[in-house]
């Protein structure tokens, strides 16, 4: 199969991306490559450093399935940019549908986030459940979530609300709690817990590639949104599963964020998708990177430093 990956060189694509060529599809990455690429070279792999919102330069040509992940991919990185974020996040996922559609495209995966929702009492939270985004980021995902529906008529659609990923990817990402909270121990023997209730649903980034994998493999699934996050737990008890593993001491601070949700993902389970990752998978990676060298705390894991670094800044 013919798929084009947006925001390919990501923290997601990048493990994405490889796990694709092995199932042997033909990959095109398109992505401005703002963090970097990790991508290795493949016969059947062509990355185009390109933005989305230069739609008439995305070579859509061919393509059967589009996986669309190039976003501001975080509420504080939306934040130091609005209007770069609704031109990025909405803007661009207008014409990339349009586009798609036009050029006889079939399947498109949207990675929404499970933030759509907002705080809900619920103690299960559904995909039928209304959105209250909080956030200029969760207003983004809601919105291009309705523009990718709203072509569901022409191709299938698949928004996927992924709850929080953790885990270990060539474009690491440290701004993201499982990781950043284990960095802190294995570096430092400290870790800081901002508020430390909200309860957070969690998905190993092994599972994430394996979602959108599932959805390549079962196109014909209902078109919809679809809840991808696991283990809901407070971020005190990520810390605390840190500790158990890592010696550290745990500091609690003031937190200014009430998001709180817990995910329910019985939809996506109907469909035959199982996670196989866990929690304490992505704790152990982290720390074995990290001791081993290949990781490094370098400012390209942090969307908000790296953004400012970029001169990003709106
Ligand atoms: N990581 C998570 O915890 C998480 C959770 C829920 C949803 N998501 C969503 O999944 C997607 C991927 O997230 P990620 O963690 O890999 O983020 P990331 O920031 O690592 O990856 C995004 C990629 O998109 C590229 N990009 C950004 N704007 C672009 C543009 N205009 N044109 C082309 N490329 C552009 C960036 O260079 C980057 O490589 C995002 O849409 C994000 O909102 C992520």
């Amino acid at each position: 199969m013919n798929i084009l990956i947006t925001g390919g060189c990501g923290y997601i694509g990048s493990v994405l991306t490889p796990q694709l060529l092995s199932d042997g599809h033909h990959v095109t990455v398109v992505d401005t490559q703002w963090f970097g690429n990790f991508l290795e070279p493949h016969e059947r792999l062509t990355v185009v450093k390109e933005d989305i919102r230069n739609i008439d330069a995305i070579p859509l040509e061919g393509i059967e399935t589009i996986v669309h992940l190039a976003n501001i991919a975080n509420d504080p990185g939306v934040e130091l940019n609005p209007t770069l974020s609704w031109e990025v996040n909405v803007l661009g996922a207008q014409l990339l549908a349009d586009r798609a559609v036009r050029a006889g495209v079939k399947h498109m995966l949207y990675g929404s986030s499970g933030s759509v929702y907002g705080i809900k009492d619920e103690p299960q939270v559904t995909e039928d459940l209304p959105l209250v985004p909080i956030t200029v980021y969760n207003k983004t995902k809601m919105v291009a979530e309705r523009i990718m529906l709203s072509y569901s008529d022409k191709m299938q659609v698949h928004n996927i609300r992924p709850a929080t990923v953790c885990g270990w990817s060539p474009r690491m990402r440290l701004d993201v709690s499982v990781n950043m909270l284990t960095l802190q121990a294995v570096k430092n023997g400290k870790i800081t817990v901002f508020g430390g209730k909200q309860t957070r649903p969690n998905i190993h980034i092994q599972d994430m590639a394996g979602v959108y994998r599932h959805f390549i493999a079962h196109p014909h699934l209902p078109s919809g949104n679809y809840n991808a996050g696991f283990e809901n737990i407070s971020i005190l008890d990520i810390a605390t599963r840190v500790k158990d593993k890592i010696s550290s001491e745990i500091i609690v601070t003031e937190s200014n964020d009430p998001r709180s949700y817990r995910q329910n993902s019985e939809k996506l389970l109907a469909t035959g998708f199982s996670p196989k990752f866990k929690i304490d998978d992505a704790i152990r990676e982290v720390e074995e990177k990290y001791i081993s060298g290949e990781l490094k705390d370098n400012d390209n894991c942090y969307t908000v430093k790296w953004m400012k670094h970029l001169g990003l800044v709106g």
